[in-house]
């Protein structure tokens, strides 16, 4: 049995709770949330204790794993409290919003050889391994065009927004990190722009809720991701992949499969209302794919490196995007962003013009 101890107690920390609950090889121990009660409520639910200090987490002789599902400024600085104590972790995405902090914290993780695995949760989704498996074996020849699109059904609060890192960080680096593991590539150029169409404020914060990112990827393919954050009528993802010889399609998901047909026209079932309906059984296959591996030994994917080069295209796309499309002047930055408008911005935002493996100068690239 693997003892666990999981970090937040929000709405992802209240789903990975469950699943750790159910999970017949862990041990799910101990909650904690800088909100007690929140982690008091959660950890009673589970049949687990809320821990009043952090160190109760990061003690090795009771603890094997923590589960890192606190907000996302939090991530780093525990996953280095983990490193140092020796305890595995299955940390959220992303692992820090600043790509070079995460790089530095990505190394020392390292350097403590710990397992960690970056919950990409979207790499367990049923479809999505077929369609790899389809690509692997080569069914549909070289990669030639992809299409991925993750339209989301309503603008989240601004306040979320506000603390997001943006459109590419936060939603569109599932589909960076999908593109990469679907096809074995890696991207060589980035090329994107947005628009904030259905919420206009969202220009204070130098954030989009509708874009398009092409990649060029190292053979030559192109991928094309379109992202929005509202569609008004459901949860709306989809991928298609163009090769060679063939073409391998996972399509919407629908909430069923009935259709009625009358003169003139078919009604169907719609989409799932949100992401989280449409990606929830992923998180329990994600854990259970951490679990093995810890306890095989075995390669633990998504890895930190996987996190950091999803995490290094949607800092190259975020550029772009700033650079191409209309921005507020430079005085209304809005906090969060990393990414002033402006030449810098211009001169860098298109394209990788460092070599892919370089992009990090640590061992994660
Ligand atoms: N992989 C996915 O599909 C997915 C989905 C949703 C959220 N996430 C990620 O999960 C993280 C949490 O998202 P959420 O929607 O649950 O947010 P949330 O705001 O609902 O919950 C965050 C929780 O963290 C707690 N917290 C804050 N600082 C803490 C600290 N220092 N130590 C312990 N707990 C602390 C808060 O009190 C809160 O209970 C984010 O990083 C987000 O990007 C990933």
């Amino acid at each position: 049995m693997q003892r666990f101890a999981l970090l937040g107690a929000g709405f992802i920390g209240s789903v990975h709770a469950a699943n750790l609950a159910a999970h017949p090889g862990i041990d799910f121990s101990l909650v904690y949330d800088v909100d007690h009660s929140r982690a008091q409520t959660l950890a009673a639910a589970h049949g687990a204790r809320a821990a009043t200090e952090l160190d109760e987490v990061f003690d090795r002789s009771a603890v094997d794993a923590v589960f890192i599902a606190s907000s996302t400024d939090t991530h780093a600085t525990h996953l280095r409290r983990a490193a140092e104590a020796g305890v595995a972790v299955l940390c959220e995405k992303p692992i820090d919003l600043d790509l070079h902090h995460a790089r530095e914290t990505a190394a020392l993780a390292a350097r403590h050889g710990i397992p960690v695995m970056v919950d990409f949760n979207r790499r367990f989704d049923r479809d999505y391994a077929e369609l790899k498996r389809i690509v692997d074996a080569g069914e549909i020849g070289g990669i030639e065009l992809i299409q991925l699109s993750s339209r989301g059904p309503a603008m989240p609060p601004l306040s979320y927004i506000a603390t997001s890192g943006g459109q590419m960080r936060d939603q569109t680096v599932h589909f960076f990190d999908l593109a990469r593991w679907l096809t074995g590539l890696e991207p060589v150029e980035v090329f994107a722009t947005g628009s904030a169409l259905a919420e206009p404020r969202l220009r204070e914060y130098n954030d989009v809720d509708t874009s398009a990112v092409t990649l060029r990827l190292s053979n030559g393919g192109l991928v094309q991701i379109d992202s929005a954050r509202r569609t008004g009528y459901g949860y709306d993802e989809r991928i298609e992949i163009m090769g060679s010889t063939g073409m391998a399609e996972a399509g919407r998901h629908r909430t069923g499969a009935v259709s009625r047909y009358y003169a003139g026209k078919v009604i169907a079932d719609g989409m799932p209302a949100g992401w989280f309906e449409r990606v929830q059984p992923t998180y329990a296959a994600a854990l259970a794919h951490f679990v093995t591996a810890v306890e095989m030994g075995t390669p633990i994917t998504p890895s930190l490196e996987d996190g950091l080069k999803a995490q290094a295209i949607a800092e190259a796309a975020t550029l772009s995007s700033a650079a191409a499309g209309p921005k507020p002047s430079s005085t209304d930055r809005a906090p969060n962003s990393a990414l002033p408008p402006g030449p810098a911005a211009r001169q860098q935002g298109h394209i990788f013009t460092r070599p892919w493996p370089d992009a990090g100068a640590s061992r994660y690239n």
